[in-house]
């Protein structure tokens, strides 16, 4: 599926938790022997299903994830999750604190998203009202004269470090369970009342973080893929979890009808940070100003779910705010470009590189601090 779900304004949370991978093509039916080969009236899908080693073999990336946009989750709301290939419970308190927990109860094992319900500043179990604060620790068996030894002290389910930073609710994940060794980063745009609420595009994608991500770097492949007129030439700063590329092409600019002027060429400046695997910002200095908030959560070993947050001026002309727009449905056309590509493609850990490839083993070597065996 190439097109996005755009999300508007006033919307509820999807928990991706179930139809989360998308229809596959359907292609050849197989022939059952016992009805002599002739082909069943359902088809099934041949490219896809059967024994097949893993597509990665990377492990899910350590980093700040977004789970959710602030405004989709009211004080009083659990919602049940599934990212990194964990089955999840975020919630909000009565005092507005998100958060992120993992999902089933120490008693019986209930889905705490399933039923469960805000009391105060705890969360209660839908099966027997056990009650867990947002550190995890069990603060109340109600039928019981006192706790048992398992919950009685300390956290007893796992309480994932959450924060909220650019109306977004972000996890910190670690396959180990340590502690944030960064910050999820603020971009002052975000909160400016003079910059418009969030575009909001996502999408569910059966690929991993790095791979995705790899697509920055790749500077040939703007030409093919997205029809730019040249290679973007730029500056790479790496900087512990962050990483900045700041590239200027020479390229069609949006015009004053959101289209690509093709008879004309101009420089664009694109000066795009990364924080950590599950962050992106890009700036657009062009002939309208656009911001973009890009998120990568690991769904598990091979989905991830992407989301963009375009915010723009809002004392745009009229013209330059149909440029702004026209950047926005480039960009958003650019992703479904590159979906199939980074669906049916095989990581190549010793790729044949050729010295017109951006800085591809850079990037490869910057992104292993991400991972723990
Ligand atoms: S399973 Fe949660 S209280 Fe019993
Ligand atoms: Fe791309």
């Amino acid at each position: 599926m190439a097109a996005p779900k755009q999300k508007s304004t006033e919307h509820s949370i999807q928990p991706m938790v179930e139809g989360v991978l998308r229809p596959r093509p359907i292609g050849d039916q197989l022939f059952a022997p016992e009805q002599g080969g002739t082909p069943a009236v359902e088809k099934i899908d041949t490219t896809t299903i059967g024994k097949r080693a893993p597509r990665y073999e990377m492990p899910i990336p350590l980093g700040w994830f977004c789970v959710a946009y602030s405004d989709e989750l009211a004080p009083g709301q659990v919602v049940p999750l599934r990212y990194f290939g964990e089955d999840l419970v975020l919630f909000r308190t009565e005092s507005k604190v998100a958060q992120v927990m993992d999902a089933h109860c120490p008693h019986l094992g209930a889905h705490l998203g399933y039923g469960g319900h805000i009391n105060g500043e705890t969360i209660a179990c839908p099966f027997h009202g056990w009650r867990f604060n947002s550190g995890g620790e069990c603060v109340e068996v109600p039928y019981a004269s006192r706790k048992p030894a398992k919950v009685a002290t300390g956290q007893c389910i796992y309480s994932y470090p959450t924060v909220e930073r650019n109306h977004m609710i972000w996890a910190w994940y670690h396959p180990q369970r340590a502690a944030p060794s960064f910050e999820v980063e603020e971009v002052s745009e975000t909160t400016d009342p003079n910059w418009t609420p969030y575009d909001r595009f996502e999408w569910s994608i059966r690929t991993v973080l790095q791979e995705a991500a790899e697509n920055g770097v790749d500077t040939a492949h703007f030409v093919y893929v997205h029809s730019s007129a040249g290679i973007p030439k730029g500056v790479v700063t790496l900087d512990g979890p962050r990483r900045s590329t700041d590239v200027v092409s020479q390229n069609s600019p949006i015009n004053e009808h959101g289209k690509r002027d093709l008879e004309t060429l101009m420089p664009i400046r694109l000066l795009t940070k990364n924080c950590g695997p599950g962050q992106t910002m890009q700036w657009f200095y062009y002939n309208c100003e656009t911001v973009m908030i890009g998120t990568v959560t690991p769904i598990d070993h091979e989905h991830i779910h992407l989301r963009f947050a375009f915010t723009q001026p809002k004392a745009q002309s009229s013209a330059e705010a149909v440029m702004a727009k026209g950047i926005i449905d480039n960009v958003v056309e650019q992703v479904g470009q590159d979906i199939p590509i980074w669906e049916h493609k095989k990581y190549q850990p010793k790729p044949a590189l050729c010295d017109g490839d951006g800085p591809i083993a850079q990037y490869r070597k910057w992104f292993q601090q991400f991972y723990v065996s």
